[in-house]
């Protein structure tokens, strides 16, 4: 049995992964070994099985005794250990959730339904480090394969409404007790029926912009308002989300020499772990739509084609549908007024399955084979 050292499995992207895990039954695969960085030599988690107590997660040498080391323990950690330990000789694979490795050269990110072939040649090539990519990118590839797959994109703009997850577990409960501050601002005027609705809003909008208003995770409000821009300003007037988009879907696709250009607009929103997509697609040939949604729904087990009417569009391919699942729905699929080559979609998945543990797990399971 491989000795798998899990690392980083009690936050939130670790959490989701070790419930996946076993759900699965994995650990029945594997000799597990969890790491800690704060309680060395306490019980691990209960999996079901015996599990010696937890090692050092910054113990080079402990670390060094895995076959396999699993991190959601985030890219400082990476950016610390990883480089010690290949320069110390060790090598086991190594799959991380953070985003530190994942534009490297003798890296893979890995997104298994949509580049097996990808992983499976790295395997076979000696790659060691296998990376899960953006939630965001994993998220649309899931929901896009079948027209990638089939080589049909020209090119594609992603305007993208991403979860509160995607910031942290702390961006989350903010947001909650902003969306708390809000009723409670207005809470004596919305048990009145007969309040007038601009007073209501305009106390609304006064907490929003007071100093008390919760803010200290996001910097400013979410609920109630939106943020358009996520992660880092880079000089070409990206959001470093927005860069990330064309760069990790051409190399998850394995086709970083030839690229297709991917652009868009990333937005945070006040959904809780689903981010959601509004997707341009520029095909390179008119494509009948019911050909376009066959591919898409045969590309693999998760994807679901939500026919593109009102009702089923609304129940279905939301945030609230979709959250705690591994479904990713993509819909609102018909042809653009710019043209027949010109298709327009709607996805939502869950950033913390598909988007973040899922793909890890699985790599996992690749190794076994
Ligand atoms: N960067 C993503 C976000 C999450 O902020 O929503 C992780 O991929």
């Amino acid at each position: 049995m491989k000795r798998v050292g899990l690392v980083g499995w009690r936050g939130m992207v670790g959490s989701v992964l070790m419930q996946r895990m076993l759900e699965e039954k994995d650990f029945d695969l594997i000799e597990p070994v969890f790491f800690t960085t704060s309680q060395v030599g306490k019980t691990g988690p209960s999996i079901g099985k015996d599990i010696p107590t937890l090692k050092d997660a910054f113990s080079i040498e402990d670390l060094k005794a895995m076959d396999v080391i699993i991190t959601c323990q985030g890219g400082d950690y990476t950016n610390d250990v990883f480089p010690r330990l290949r320069t110390e000789g060790w090598k086991g694979y190594w799959i991380d959730a953070a985003s530190s490795l994942r534009m490297a050269e003798d890296s893979v990110i890995v997104l298994d339904p949509v580049n097996r072939n990808v992983i499976k040649d790295a395997l076979h090539k000696g790659v060691k480090n296998y990376i899960g990519g953006n939630c965001t990118v994993s998220l649309m590839l899931m929901a896009l394969g079948g027209l990638f797959e089939k080589g049909y994109v020209e090119w594609m703009s992603a305007m993208t409404y991403q979860a509160a997850s995607g910031a942290g577990a702390q961006n989350m409960r903010e947001l909650l007790n902003q969306m708390g501050a809000l009723k409670s601002a207005v809470a004596s005027e919305l048990e009145t029926p007969s309040s007038a609705i601009l007073d209501i809003d305009r106390k609304v909008a006064q907490a929003m912009r007071s100093d008390a208003f919760p803010t200290d995770n996001f910097g400013v409000p979410l609920a109630g308002s939106l943020i358009p821009w996520i992660d880092k300003e880079l000089e070409s007037g990206q959001s470093k989300e927005e860069w990330k988009g064309q760069v990790e879907t051409n190399k998850i696709l394995g086709r970083t020499g030839n690229p297709i250009p991917v652009d868009g607009i990333c937005v945070r929103i006040g959904a809780m772990r689903c981010h959601s997509q509004a997707l341009t697609i520029k095909l390179n040939q008119d494509i009948p739509l019911a050909d376009i949604e066959g591919m898409l729904a045969s590309h693999n087990d998760w994807v679901k084609v939500v026919p593109n009417h009102r009702d089923i569009s609304m129940k279905e391919l939301t945030p609230t549908a979709v959250t705690g699942t591994l479904s990713v729905p993509v819909g609102r699929l018909r042809k653009l007024n710019m043209g027949p080559q010109y298709l327009g979609a709607f996805t939502v998945g869950d950033q913390l399955l598909w988007g973040a543990a899922e793909p890890l797990r699985r790599m996992l399971r690749i190794l076994l084979e």
